[in-house]
């Protein structure tokens, strides 16, 4: 089975690595067309329709302002290879509408594919079998988890996985900035910090109990931990979450329609 990718930036380079790494295809299975990047060890194709012809599966992993252009360089072919989008915004009706009757996948990385840890999800049109599937899930884990979601759940997914980490790091930049100015160095507070939350993280995924119950069990009464969630519970911080969600899913769904 032959493996292609249309576009090799920071997406499709990590990806790249991922599946060499983990061995999932072979560099040898592996073929690639972009304008600019030379890779070494695998097939540079001339161009997309080419690269296209040559594979069994071909990854789209270009801006999604670049897809009606790369589109139209496609859609004329016999072959059915099939089609793995990772772009935000280019929805599966959207990709059925050109290639009819083929298999489409849609993927949604986030950031830390870079690092071998994405939390990626996907969506699937009927045409994909169980066996694709399985292909699909062996490429993608090798660049963190991937699970399998509604495809109406693709916009506001991305306030959970690829936007999250945005909205994290500025609740982490906030308090860093408060421990400077209280006379910490920076990179001691970014550093326990940053420790922190990914002992949070792991302590949260093996215990049960809901956040509420986990929170209660920090905040002991007239303690420290409970005046600091009473300041974010006076800021209001549950609407203040769930506009920043909807602003996500909202802003995902314009993109959307632009590319339509
Ligand atoms: N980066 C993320 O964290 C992230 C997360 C989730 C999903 N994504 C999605 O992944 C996709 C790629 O993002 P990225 O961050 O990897 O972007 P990127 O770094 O800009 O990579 C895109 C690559 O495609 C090349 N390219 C442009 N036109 C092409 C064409 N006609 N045929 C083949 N290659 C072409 C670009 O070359 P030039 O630079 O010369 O134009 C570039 O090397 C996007 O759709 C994005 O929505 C990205």
């Amino acid at each position: 089975m032959k493996l292609g990718f249309i576009g090799l930036g920071k997406m499709g380079d990590a990806i790249l690595s991922g599946i060499i790494t983990k061995k999932v295809f072979s560099p040898e299975d592996i073929y690639y067309y972009d304008p600019v990047k030379e890779v070494s060890g695998i097939h540079r194709m001339k161009d997309e329709g080419s690269l296209y012809e040559a594979v069994d599966i071909v990854i789209l992993a270009i801006k999604p302002q670049v897809f009606p252009e790369v589109i139209s360089l496609l859609q004329a072919s016999k072959h059915r290879p099939i089609l793995v989008s990772i772009a935000g915004g280019i929805d599966l009706s959207y990709l059925e509408k050109h290639f009819p009757h083929q298999k489409i996948v849609r993927v949604m990385p986030n950031l830390a594919a870079t690092i071998g840890q994405s939390v990626s999800v996907y969506a699937k049109n009927s045409h994909v079998t169980s066996r694709d599937e399985s292909i699909i899930t062996s490429i993608f884990s090798s660049i963190g988890t991937l699970h399998l979601i509604k495809e109406e759940w693709m916009d506001g997914v991305l306030a959970l996985n690829g936007s999250f980490p945005a909205y994290l790091y500025r609740f982490i930049e906030g308090m860093v900035k408060r421990a400077v100015a209280d006379g910490f160095p920076e990179a001691f507070a970014k550093q326990l910090i940053l420790e922190t939350t990914l002992g949070s993280a792991l302590f949260a995924m093996q215990d049960e109990r809901s956040f509420t119950e986990l929170i209660r069990d920090i905040c002991s009464p007239k303690g420290i931990t409970l005046e600091g969630i009473k300041v974010l519970e006076e800021a209001n911080i549950d609407f203040l979450q769930a506009k920043v969600y909807d602003a996500t899913k909202t802003r995902s769904m314009e993109i959307r329609r632009e590319i339509k």
